[in-house]
């Protein structure tokens, strides 16, 4: 598509300023304004999953208080069972419509046994573009009316997930449908809590970034440099050929066990890494990537280049490339 580079940020907000369970639970989320008028909402920034969602009132069979009001959607602003981003949500198993004027359901189930249920709506998005500009696409996403959350006592931190995955139905692949910004999509998560959130281009530096090809597993919705090997303190150790993936949906990384014990007994006295060990949560031979070791680090998912990219950068500040930004 023959357009300008463009970009837009949302600027992540620091999540000590919600509460102490958003703290503590070391989860990044931004406010994205949606319908019209514009409502806010918080939503968890996550790289494993495609589709985006609010807790709505649909009314909500299972929500949990969140932040902000539950979303209302209209009837007119429901997506229909034929649309094919309805199709591009449930490539598991073979999609029928009974009707072409049927609603679209969807359900999503996350690694960490939380799920949402909903209907698939399409609204306003309030974003702002780099070079200045504020406009408000329609963009589909889900209206979750049934939430299982693992930690049912806590109050939901966010109102919903902001869904950064590689499949058809991110807002980011929508947008550049309607050629607004490269499917390009990273994030900047500080030490001290806050950062920003960028989708297009037009702010990675990338003769600085460390670049490693993007590998696609079909079974596997997350992004993965493929396999890697563990090094400590630059030395290799003898563990190599780890599945290793990011994602911006977990607060901690998850080691497999030898890797883990390896690391462990790697570790003199006492450290506080913020790595689990992957096989107690049942993640199998996953090694997981999770916000903790990608702090101070601009992230780059390049989802046209096919390419995975970091780089140590300060990100209390959005690059000075960028102009405009909120
Ligand atoms: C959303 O966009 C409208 C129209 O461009 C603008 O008037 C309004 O201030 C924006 N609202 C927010 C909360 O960003
Ligand atoms: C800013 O970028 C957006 C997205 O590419 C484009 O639609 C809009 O026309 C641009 N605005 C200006 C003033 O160039
Ligand atoms: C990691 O978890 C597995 C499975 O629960 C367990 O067998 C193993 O001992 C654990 N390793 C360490 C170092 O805690």
């Amino acid at each position: 598509m023959a357009n300008k580079q463009s970009c837009f940020v949302v600027a992540a907000s620091a999540s000590a300023s919600a509460s102490a369970s958003v703290h503590l639970s070391g989860l990044f989320y931004v406010t994205l304004y949606i319908g019209n008028p514009p409502k806010p909402y918080y939503l968890d920034v996550d790289t494993g999953s495609d589709l985006t969602w609010v807790q709505c009132d649909a009314p909500c069979r299972n929500c949990f208080p969140g932040p902000h009001q539950l979303y209302k959607p209209k009837k007119e602003k429901l997506v229909y069972c034929e649309d094919p981003l309805c199709t591009s949500i449930h490539t598991i198993r073979k999609h029928t419509c009974g009707s072409p004027h049927e609603q679209c359901d969807y359900l999503i189930a996350y690694a960490d046994q939380g799920s949402s249920l909903g209907v698939l709506v399409k609204d306003a998005f309030n974003l702002s573009f780099a070079n200045g500009s504020l406009l408000q696409p329609h963009l589909a996403f889900g209206c979750g009316y049934d939430q299982q959350v693992p930690s049912i006592n806590s109050p939901a931190p966010t109102d919903g997930v902001l869904g950064l995955g590689y499949g058809k139905s991110t807002i980011i692949s929508q947008l550049q449908d309607f050629g607004l910004t490269r499917n390009v999509i990273g994030h900047c998560f500080s030490g001290q809590g806050g950062g920003y959130l960028f989708f297009g281009d037009s702010l990675v530096p990338y003769s600085s970034v460390t670049w490693t090809p993007m590998i696609r597993n079909p079974s596997l919705k997350y992004y993965s440099p493929g396999s890697a090997n563990l090094l400590f303190g630059n030395q290799p150790m003898d563990l190599k050929g780890l599945q290793v993936v990011f994602d911006s949906g977990s607060s901690y990384t998850y080691f497999v066990t030898q890797a883990y014990e390896a690391f462990i007994y790697a570790s003199k006295g006492n450290v506080c890494l913020g790595i689990l060990n992957g096989s107690e949560v049942g993640l199998g031979n996953l090694n997981v990537i999770g916000d903790i070791s990608m702090q101070d680090l601009m992230v780059i998912y390049d989802n046209k280049k096919q390419q995975i990219g970091w780089v140590h950068a300060d990100c209390n500040r959005l690059p000075k490339s960028g102009t405009a930004l909120m």
